[in-house]
């Protein structure tokens, strides 16, 4: 089956190569012409590990290629998947449609067989209508169906949570979209995953509704997190002994400084848009969005309070380990990191930090922090050390050089990493989070 995927960011050409992958002849289409000669030449525009060598080897068996050209890329194929970007809309918090209706309209004027037209990008409960109206308003002769098929993978685990998801949701309103998805997915179906069929509108919001259940997961273990410090409980103990219950489930219940990524933080605002255009007010998801975003600068808080608060803080240095949202990627949006940075900087506190990935897309976003060749160059001459986002790498530090090279030997771990007892017969100060 030939398969065009429009948009070559993450989810697409995520997508894009494990269609392949499974024996479909896949054509990537972006209009950014660097990204895809960058493809051409075998450069990923993203990090995502094992993609390289997923696109490199589907490219040369001759089942995936790029190009920038919709019309020839759309040609042939039965299934068009939408994937390109929904950001915020700046000002108001709403999913930026503009790139979902653009495609639409262009797939629409250069639709050249009967297709399935799949949105496959995070949209609001009633784009597929739309997308629908604007497909047909181009006068198409062709048979055209509109199907939402949301993707739930993560990243740097995407690979894998493509190939073997625990669910495939697809809201088709007749049997050629149920037909044409069935085929796209059969290799899956042989892996036995389940498979979920249902109307659009309630694909388009299983997605929202998912992320918006994982975040308040994630918010709720963290203020969980919060009153075991006060109560002197811990909550790596507490999160075990309540996701031991089939009914409430172990994952997603580690508590951290606060979640971030390209997701969780864009998706939670837009249901809420959605709430509230349909008044009809979701108002836990209001909770976590406002109780997650302060998290982030509480945890430059803790990091002044492990430094004996804001007078002793001033000019002095704090070393962050990890910058990216979460380890396996260089994505840096809304990172946790970045709001710690920023109010360390505001009281006065000099920021060195490493990241094994995300430096790069650091810099610009972090221009207040002084970026280091390794942990160990961040950590030296610090008064305290952050770790941020729980690398591999900073799970085994050699304590005993961190004590040497460091001012202080203050180490806050804000993922838990460390065992405290570990940490404190090496000489460390130690605060983590929600361990008394
Ligand atoms: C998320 C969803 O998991 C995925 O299904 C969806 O398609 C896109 O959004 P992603 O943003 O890649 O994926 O990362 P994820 O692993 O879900 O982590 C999101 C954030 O939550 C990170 O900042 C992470 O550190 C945080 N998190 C996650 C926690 O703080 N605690 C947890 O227990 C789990």
């Amino acid at each position: 089956m030939k398969i065009a995927m429009v948009g070559s960011g993450y989810v697409g050409l995520v997508s894009g190569a494990c269609f392949a992958d499974f024996g479909h002849d896949v054509v990537c289409i972006d209009k950014d012409q660097s990204k895809i000669d960058a493809l051409h030449a075998g450069v990923m525009p993203i990090y995502e590990p094992g993609l390289d060598a997923l696109v490199e080897s589907n490219v040369r068996a001759g089942r995936l290629s790029f190009t920038t050209d919709l019309a020839a890329g759309i040609a042939g194929a039965a299934a068009i998947f939408i994937a390109v970007g929904t950001p915020s809309r700046r000002g108001d918090g709403h999913a930026d449609l503009s790139f979902v209706h653009a495609v639409a309209k262009e797939v629409g004027e250069h639709l050249a067989n009967d297709a399935v037209i799949v949105t496959k990008s995070t949209v609001p409960v009633g784009t597929g209508d739309e997308v629908e109206r604007i497909i047909a308003a181009s006068g198409t002769a062709h048979r055209f169906a509109v199907v939402s098929n949301p993707e739930f993978l993560r990243e740097g685990a995407a690979i894998g949570d493509f190939k073997r998801p625990d669910r495939i949701v697809i809201g088709a309103e007749d049997e050629f979209g149920r037909e044409i998805m069935r085929e796209v997915y059969r290799p899956l179906f042989l892996n036995e995953s389940p498979i979920l069929f249902t109307s659009r509108r309630s694909s388009e919001l299983i997605k929202y509704a998912a992320n918006a259940f994982l975040a308040t997961k994630i918010t709720f273990i963290n203020e969980m997190a919060d009153l075991c410090e006060k109560v002197g409980a811990d909550v790596q103990d507490v999160s075990r002994g309540i996701g031991m219950d089939g009914r409430i489930g172990s994952k997603f219940l580690h508590a951290g400084p606060g979640y971030g990524g390209s997701c969780f933080p864009k998706d939670t605002l837009a249901l809420l848009k959605t709430a509230e255009d349909y008044d009809s007010p979701v108002r836990i998801v209001e909770a976590v969005v406002k109780t997650n975003d302060s998290r982030k600068r509480a945890m430059g808080r803790k990091v002044i309070e492990a430094l004996g608060g804001s007078d002793a803080a001033r000019g002095r240095k704090v070393a962050l380990l990890g910058l990216t949202f979460k380890p396996n990627t260089d994505d840096m949006r809304d990172s946790p990191a970045i709001a710690i940075a920023q109010t360390l900087a505001d009281a006065g506190v000099s920021v060195a930090a490493y990241d094994p990935e995300g430096m790069e897309q650091a810099r610009p976003i972090m221009p207040e922090v002084a970026m280091c060749d390794s942990p160990y160059a961040a950590i030296e001459g610090a008064d305290a050390i952050a770790i941020v986002t729980e690398w591999d790498a900073f799970r085994a530090l050699d304590l005993g050089r961190v004590k040497e090279l460091a001012k202080a030997p203050v180490l806050v771990d804000l993922r838990n990493i460390y065992q405290p007892d570990d940490v404190r017969a090496a000489g460390f100060t130690y605060h983590s989070i929600g361990r008394a």
